[in-house]
């Protein structure tokens, strides 16, 4: 079968397309014959060495299909090598794909989907009239994480790079959408200088600082990603004097780690996307080909929504 592969931690160069064996499910898997690839940030990460991990390794953990053998459709936020054409897939982490849902759809809603969900509804309970302050709104999880916490009532103030991704966030719901230039002074001015009552933070080394003086007295720092680097090390001090901060930095397994909690969460965003109340915006596809240039798009900030590849 064909997959995408590193043979060194790296630039986006690194992945090649390689002719390798089918994987062999082991008793408690099922193998999938992959339809579409979500891609995500985390590739990223686990391309340029930032997660270790051995090599040679095909890359990506988030997909759907349909099983081999019984066509049962089933998406997935957490076998690894699925950058291509058939994967094992641990049995309790396959999410069966509701009929009416195509694989595309689910395959780019899955993870992003069940982030923004637990970031909502666990991480800080987004409750109606409240600040919430949310980085690269346009972006695959800040689309659904803008919706979301609209739903819930509150008032989003996004930012983002470009007036395109902007209306993006506009569409999505966002209240305020700002750019990242001196943005903490925006968010107090629009808060009537109180600040937010929590601030999503993908974004990392690079607004890490502000974020956390856009916060209100006691407000939440969700710190969930580093698309622009990590957060160097911190003094806990800075807490305090920033008004007896929350801090916390939230990953996906920890929020999805039973099977009950992750088809839980996978049926709400499955729900939403059927009745209307969440879009999913499919900003790319890419033959699974041309993985390196969905990571070339992604890392210089190109895209919008969710990028998928077709293999
Ligand atoms: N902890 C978890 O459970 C979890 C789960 C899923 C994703 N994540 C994290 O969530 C973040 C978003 O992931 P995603 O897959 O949805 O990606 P994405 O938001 O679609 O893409 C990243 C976006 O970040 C913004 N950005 C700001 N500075 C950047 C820089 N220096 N380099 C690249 N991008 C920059 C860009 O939007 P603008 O151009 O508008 O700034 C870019 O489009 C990532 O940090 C990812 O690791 C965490």
């Amino acid at each position: 079968m064909r997959a995408v592969q590193i043979s060194e931690h790296g630039g986006p160069e690194v992945m090649e397309v390689v002719d390798v064996p089918a994987p062999e499910a082991g008793p408690d898997q099922l193998l999938v014959d992959v339809a579409t690839v979500g891609v995500n940030y985390r590739d990223v990460y686990e391309r340029n060495g930032s997660y270790g991990g051995g090599l040679p390794a095909i890359i990506g953990v988030e997909g759907a299909g349909a099983v081999a053998g019984t066509g049962e459709r089933v998406a997935w936020v957490s076998a690894p090598a699925t950058y291509a054409e058939q994967v094992a897939v641990d049995s309790d982490r396959a999410v069966p794909v509701p009929e009416g849902l195509s694989d595309e759809v689910a395959a780019a809603a899955l993870l992003q989907g069940i982030t923004a969900h637990y970031l909502a509804t666990s991480t800080h309970e987004v409750r109606d009239g409240e600040n919430v302050l949310i980085h690269a709104a346009a972006g695959g999880v800040g689309l659904l994480l803008t919706q979301i916490v609209t739903m819930r009532g509150g008032r989003v103030i996004a930012t983002t790079s470009t007036d395109e991704k902007a209306e993006l966030a506009r569409e999505a719901g966002a209240a305020e959408v700002i750019g990242y230039d001196g943005f903490t002074e925006r968010v107090k001015e629009l808060t009537a200088g109180i600040g937010a009552d929590v601030v999503y933070d993908g974004v990392g080394a690079a607004t890490f600082d502000e974020s956390l003086a856009s916060l209100c007295p006691r407000g939440e720092m969700v710190l969930f990603g580093a698309a622009s680097g990590k957060v160097p090390p911190f003094d806990p001090m800075r807490l305090e004097h920033g008004g007896s901060l929350y801090l916390t930095r939230p990953g996906i397994r920890h929020y999805s780690a039973t099977r009950e909690e992750l088809l839980d969460r996978a049926r709400d965003v499955f729900t939403w996307i059927a009745e209307g109340a969440l879009r999913i915006r499919i900003g790319g596809r890419y033959p699974l080909e041309e993985a390196r240039r969905a990571h070339e798009d992604l890392e210089a900030r190109r895209t919008t929504g969710k990028l998928v590849l077709l293999p």
